[in-house]
């Protein structure tokens, strides 16, 4: 049986590296994302068919029910689904419009419960797994941060669901890095001094809570790079 796998955000940073680690681990895998042209760059041409491309927003009902529904109608199942999709505002809170703040609460909250709503019934039927990605950020405070905020909802919503679904075999983990070098940084200059992890190194830790054995289920998991401070 060939493992399929949907990733929320696939065509960059951390969603791109597990998507080319899971399709080099024979899965085959569907990634969203709302720039058409860089997911179709993302396709290599060894990709073949364990790679599909589904241009759409996270934040869009219509997108994600399409999204899960293609995956499973394309591959006949759908095994574990990567809620990854998200970003980050630069300042604090005084220096947000409010349009830019409703953009980020729907992509980074809004977004994850639709999909963990659009994914569920698939996945009772395979007894597969929802991993969301959070952030150190959703465990410690940070002064004036909504961001913060929102993943602090991420992991909320991980546990809610994991509570939700006891009954039906479905695995839930959270996964929670700390600082990674992707262009998540590039709407705030650049990727900060010090200490960071590689997308690389966070994906490992995705495909190892999505590979544990049947009946076990890693629920929170947390990564930083050795010597980041908060
Ligand atoms: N990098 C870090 O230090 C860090 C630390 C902790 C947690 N995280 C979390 O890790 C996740 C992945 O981020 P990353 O670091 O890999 O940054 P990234 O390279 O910027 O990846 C984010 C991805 O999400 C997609 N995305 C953003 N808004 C979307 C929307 N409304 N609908 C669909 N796709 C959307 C982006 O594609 P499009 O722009 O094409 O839509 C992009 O591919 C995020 O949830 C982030 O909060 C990152």
């Amino acid at each position: 049986m060939t493992p399929v796998t949907l990733i929320t955000g696939g065509a960059s940073g951390i969603g791109a590296a597990t998507a080319r680690l899971l399709i080099q681990q024979g899965h085959k895998v569907a990634i969203t994302g709302r720039d058409s042209e860089r997911l179709a760059a993302f396709r290599a041409p060894h990709d073949g068919d364990n790679l599909m491309t589904l241009p759409g927003d996270t934040s869009e009902p219509a997108d994600v029910d399409s999204a899960v529904r293609l995956t499973r109608q394309t591959w006949g199942r759908l095994d574990n689904v990567v809620v990854n999709a998200g970003f980050s505002l630069p300042g604090t809170l005084g220096d947000h419009t409010p349009e830019a703040m409703r953009m980020m609460v729907l992509t980074n909250v809004l977004g994850p419960a639709l999909m963990v709503r659009a994914c569920v019934p698939y996945l009772k039927e395979t007894r597969g797994r929802i991993l969301i990605v959070g952030s150190v950020a959703g465990v410690k405070n940070t002064p004036d941060n909504l961001y913060s905020v929102t993943k602090w909802a991420a992991h909320a919503l991980a546990e809610n669901t994991r509570l939700g679904v006891t009954e039906d075999g479905i695995g839930v983990t959270l996964l929670a890095p700390g600082k990674v070098d992707t262009p998540f940084w590039d709407n705030r200059g650049g990727t900060p001094e010090g200490p960071v992890m590689r997308a690389e190194d966070v994906a490992a830790s995705i495909l190892f809570a999505l590979s544990q054995p049947e009946g076990v289920d890693i629920n929170h998991l947390q990564i930083r790079p050795i010597g980041q401070t908060n």
